[in-house]
């Protein structure tokens, strides 16, 4: 359909609310947000910002401000309500509508199958621990390129296995809220399985399109360039990117993971001889990459394993990362942060790029996600989001010099395409180029950043090579 995507991306659980209509299955994030775990800061996706019944504004909106193509995800619970019975005609009937209005405003859909809600019957019996999710899985996945497939022409299975088990099982804040990197380990190598055998059904069915797994990766870096900064470097790497996308992208499981993971005497029972039968037959098309910021590592030094993050948004919080014997988590003392500690670095977009076209030469790459947090002010019905502005500009313009320079960029989407839930962080942590006035009847009022990004596209069109 179109060729360079310029979009914004969206999941599920993260706007939609209408949490119990139409026939929707309850998920793991329903219960988790009702439940007394919910702590940090308690409210729930039950209405969010109305996309479920709001999605023909919304797309209008960005078909407005230039945008070729919308990411958004499937709630699980809504096509198939209890995870492995049948189908819900209705939950079919909403994304089609969806998609028919995507299409009906020359918006290209990129459709993520698994953006971390999942029914909860199946989140209760292990969820991705049990190894019996991959067959569930590929078949709610099938379910969807049966129902969609005549028009949906880019697929995403899972959004982001790495960082999604990271808070499930290793810093704990999303549920399960566990912290064991042990049963984290087996939860990915699954969720990998599950994408790997989906790819394999899209091929099997001849389903017409290309599709992908998208995973937060990061350019991983140092302070300090000696031998054991570099050895930090090259587990730290394994840890948030290789594992992943040698995975998807080789269909193999890479080798210092194994030598590593072996060392911390983690429990590998869970990798089975025939799955790399799977894996290779489940290599992608393209690479989605979540990128939004650099990862500085330092050697690890002492004490167990730590993982913890800053979901408060207090400007102060530190994230502590400690993974034993592998790295420890560095930080650049007086760089630009956002009040959640994230680093704004927008060269590590064009870092990240030459490093995935270093270790996979040529192979397609969409930007899926790339944005900034933050705590927008309305002023007389206005948002002046200068800061997001120019992150976006600087992460476009380092990510405009890799693709100039050789590295196969297929499509850029913000995060996100209007406020939403930001799943612990709650609703004040804003990455929208739409504000939502969640006072006043979720009203939509574009940011500056709306209008920068739908001048900014104006600028590209006729750019294409
Ligand atoms: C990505 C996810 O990790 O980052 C999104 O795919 C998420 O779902 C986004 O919202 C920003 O993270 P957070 O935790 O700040 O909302």
């Amino acid at each position: 359909m179109n060729s360079f995507l310029w979009g914004s991306a969206t999941a599920a659980y993260q706007c939609e609310g209408a949490w119990q209509k139409d026939g929707k299955g309850l998920s793991n994030w329903d219960d988790f947000c009702h439940s007394d775990k919910n702590n940090v800061n308690p409210v729930t996706g039950d209405i969010a910002n109305d996309h479920y019944n709001r999605y023909e504004e919304d797309i209008k909106m960005m078909a407005e401000s230039n945008q070729n193509a919308y990411r958004f995800s499937i709630a699980w619970t809504r096509i198939i309500p209890d995870g492995i019975g049948s189908v819900n005609q209705k939950g079919i009937d909403h994304y089609n509508d969806v998609i028919d209005t995507c299409i009906k405003y020359n918006m290209e859909p990129v459709i993520t199958i698994y953006h971390w809600d999942m029914p909860i019957n199946i989140f209760k019996n292990g969820g991705w621990e049990n190894r019996e999710i991959v067959k569930q899985f590929s078949k709610f996945a099938q379910t969807c390129f049966n129902a969609f497939g005549d028009r949906v022409k880019t697929w995403i299975t899972i959004n982001e296995p790495s960082y999604d088990t990271m808070c499930c099982y290793g810093i704990g804040n999303y549920p399960p809220n566990v912290k064991d990197l042990n049963r984290r380990w087996k939860a990915l190598y699954h969720m990998m399985l599950a994408s790997a055998q989906a790819v394999s059904v899209f091929r099997e069915g001849g389903y017409e399109g290309k599709i992908g797994l998208v995973s937060d990766v990061y350019h991983v870096d140092s302070l300090i360039k000696d031998q054991d900064y570099q050895e930090a470097v090259a587990n730290a790497e394994v840890f948030y990117n290789l594992l992943v996308t040698d995975l998807c992208i080789k269909g193999l499981i890479n080798e210092r993971f194994l030598i590593k993971i072996k060392q911390s005497n983690y429990d590998l029972s869970f990798i089975k001889d025939e799955d790399i039968a799977i894996f290779e037959s489940g290599i992608v098309d393209f690479f989605g990459a979540n990128v939004y910021t650099r990862i500085l590592v330092k050697p690890y030094t002492k004490g167990p394993t730590k993982l913890t993050t800053n979901n408060t948004g207090d400007g102060k919080t530190k994230e502590n990362v400690v993974v034993e014997y592998w790295f420890e988590k560095d930080e650049e003392e007086n760089t630009i942060k956002n009040p959640w500690g994230m680093e704004v670095y927008p060269k590590g977009v064009f870092d990240l790029l030459k490093y995935m076209h270093m270790r996979y030469p040529g192979f397609p790459i969409m930007i899926t996600e790339n944005g900034i947090g933050y705590y927008d002010d309305l002023n007389e019905e206005k948002i002046k989001d200068d800061y997001r502005i120019d992150f976006l500009k600087e992460n476009i313009c380092w990510m405009l010099k890799a693709k100039d320079e050789g590295v196969n960029v297929i499509g850029y989407f913000v995060w996100s395409t209007m406020d939403l839930y930001s799943w612990i962080n709650g609703y004040k942590k804003r990455y929208g180029l739409v504000y939502i006035d969640y006072e006043n009847k979720n009203k939509r009022i574009p940011k500056e950043s709306y209008f920068w990004y739908k001048a900014f596209i104006e600028t590209q069109k006729g750019e294409e090579k």
